[in-house]
């Protein structure tokens, strides 16, 4: 882990930071000295991410917060800022998927990922963009997916909320740039992390869902977590600094090709 202090005094809240892509991306941005405050359902996960951060030496809390509660939101950022004093950056990573056609998508799993994967960025970016144009700006970044801009049988509900949360990233970006917020969206394919790497282990062959994605894909390999991470990065960083309402693929060109 690199030992930079690119982002010293600045705090930023994670969502989904207990596990994955949230993780990863917490660690990354803790190890050049972000302050990271890691918002989850998962209390276990993520006391213990934020304790092996501490134990490092980096800068780093847990608080429980289901993002599809505007209350927990709205009390998670003020008491960000209450401790830390800023919140500069959010990161919302926390989402679910279940695998089932359109018409076997039942009307409950429709609403759950719903509102985890779209209401819950909506609600985090209500009430932490003020805050973070309070502190001077700053950046928000939501993750996104490929499957917000191509298809997968399976993934009818996923690939919707994935879809509109691309929309809603244009629209927080335009009303909020005046005041000094950015908002991105990075749009990852399969990586060697979280969801997708449950998803292939729930099947009980990994390497062969592995072996066909990366068959699958122009780069013929999955994405990594340090490179999604290294883009958040960047994308928080003063060299982003005229990049907002933009969609950033990381998926090895698979959303550019098109399959005759
Ligand atoms: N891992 C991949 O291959 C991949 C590919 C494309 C996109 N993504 C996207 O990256 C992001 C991170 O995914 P991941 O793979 O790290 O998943 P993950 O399952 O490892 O982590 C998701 C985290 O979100 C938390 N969470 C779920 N519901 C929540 C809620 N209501 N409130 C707060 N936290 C909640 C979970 O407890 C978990 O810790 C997601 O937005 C996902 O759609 C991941």
């Amino acid at each position: 882990m690199s030992s930079g202090t690119e982002f010293k005094g600045q705090v930023a809240i994670i969502t989904g930071g207990a596990s994955g892509l949230g993780a990863a991306i917490a660690a990354r941005l803790a190890s050049d000295a972000m302050h990271v405050v890691l918002a989850d359902t998962d209390e276990e996960r993520g006391q213990s991410v934020a304790d092996d951060l501490r134990e490092a030496g980096l800068g780093a809390d847990y608080e429980t917060c289901d993002v599809t509660q505007e209350g927990e939101v709205a009390a998670l950022v003020d008491s960000v800022v209450e401790r830390q004093g800023t919140l500069n950056h959010l990161i919302c990573s926390a989402a679910i998927e279940t695998r089932a056609s359109l018409l076997d998508t039942s009307n409950d799993d429709w609403q759950r990922i719903l509102d985890v994967n779209l209401k819950g960025p909506f609600l985090c970016m209500k009430h932490a963009i003020p805050a973070i144009a309070n502190g001077g700006g700053g950046s928000v970044v939501l993750l996104g997916s490929v499957l917000g801009f191509i298809g997968q049988p399976g993934y009818s509900a996923y690939s919707a909320s994935k879809g509109a949360l691309a929309n809603l990233m244009k629209q927080a970006a335009i009303e909020n740039a005046a005041a000094g917020v950015r908002v991105n969206l990075v749009s990852p394919s399969a990586t060697d992390t979280g969801l997708f790497m449950k998803m292939a282990e729930a099947t009980g062959n990994p390497e062969a869902i592995i072996d066909m994605v990366t068959r699958n894909s122009p780069m013929r390999r999955l994405g990594t977590s340090q490179e999604v991470s290294d883009t958040v990065a960047f994308l928080c960083s003063p060299g982003a600094a005229y990049i907002s309402g933009a969609v950033i693929p990381l998926d090895g060109a698979m959303a550019a090709r098109r399959i005759v």
